[in-house]
């Protein structure tokens, strides 16, 4: 499973990388509009920084405007995956930039069928919004659930990238489920590591060796 950052900004990306587990960035313009300086030179930075796919979303809401946006994004740098909402307009230039060989992030994915028309129009990945399904009560690690196992009938060159997780119990299910990818924010990211009886263990290994070191001392 790959382990995407969903956030813009850049001291985060570099501390997170620098553990070697972050596989690709996901930003959308909200995330963006957090960060100050140019949101283009960002995505480029980002793409530096971390070797994979980078998602940059679109902001026009017509196929030719998605698609002028969407080939821009992508001469950025390659790295950068174009980010297109799951609407009409979307599903028309997902089927364009998916035929030049650019690489599309369907986002805002809120049924099973979105997701199936997503993969169809050619997108790369697929982005169910977990916690804001929650956040209307309903269980967003069931769309997951439906998607992976909608895809594993077909040939989709599809993965689905798990998206809007907001604690590591997400993350948890959908590896249970077999997701390809998830995204979360630096504190979601955060989380996964820590564990108190780590902290604990490690510091009890230390002071019994801090007592070996102190007998062999008193030995010489
Ligand atoms: O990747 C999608 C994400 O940015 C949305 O997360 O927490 O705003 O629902 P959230």
């Amino acid at each position: 499973m790959k382990i995407f950052l969903d956030t813009a900004n850049l001291d985060e990306i570099r501390e997170a990388a620098s553990l070697g587990v972050v596989d690709g960035v996901t930003t959308n313009p909200s995330l963006l509009a957090r960060e100050t300086g140019d949101p283009e030179a960002i995505l480029v930075e980002i793409c530096k920084t971390v070797n994979g796919p980078i998602s940059g979303e679109v902001v026009a809401t017509d196929a030719e405007g998605m698609i002028g946006e969407g080939r821009h994004l992508a001469s950025l740098h390659e790295n950068v995956v174009v980010k297109i909402p799951c609407i009409e307009e979307g599903l028309k230039a997902t089927r364009v930039l998916a035929g030049e060989g650019k690489r599309v992030n369907m986002t805002l994915i809120f049924s099973p069928t979105q997701a199936l028309l997503a993969a169809k129009a050619g997108a790369r990945y697929v982005s169910p919004f977990v916690g804001r399904l929650d956040d209307v009560a309903t269980q967003g690690m069931e769309l997951v659930a439906d998607i992976i196992q909608i895809f594993d009938h077909y040939d989709f060159d599809c993965e689905v990238l798990a998206a809007s997780l907001r604690h590591p119990l997400h993350v948890v299910e959908a590896a249970r489920m077999g997701a390809d990818i998830v995204t979360m924010p630096m504190s979601v990211f955060q989380k996964l590591l820590k564990h108190p009886l780590t902290d604990i263990g490690l510091k009890r290994f230390l002071d019994d060796w801090e007592k070996v070191k102190a007998q062999m001392a008193a030995r010489a």
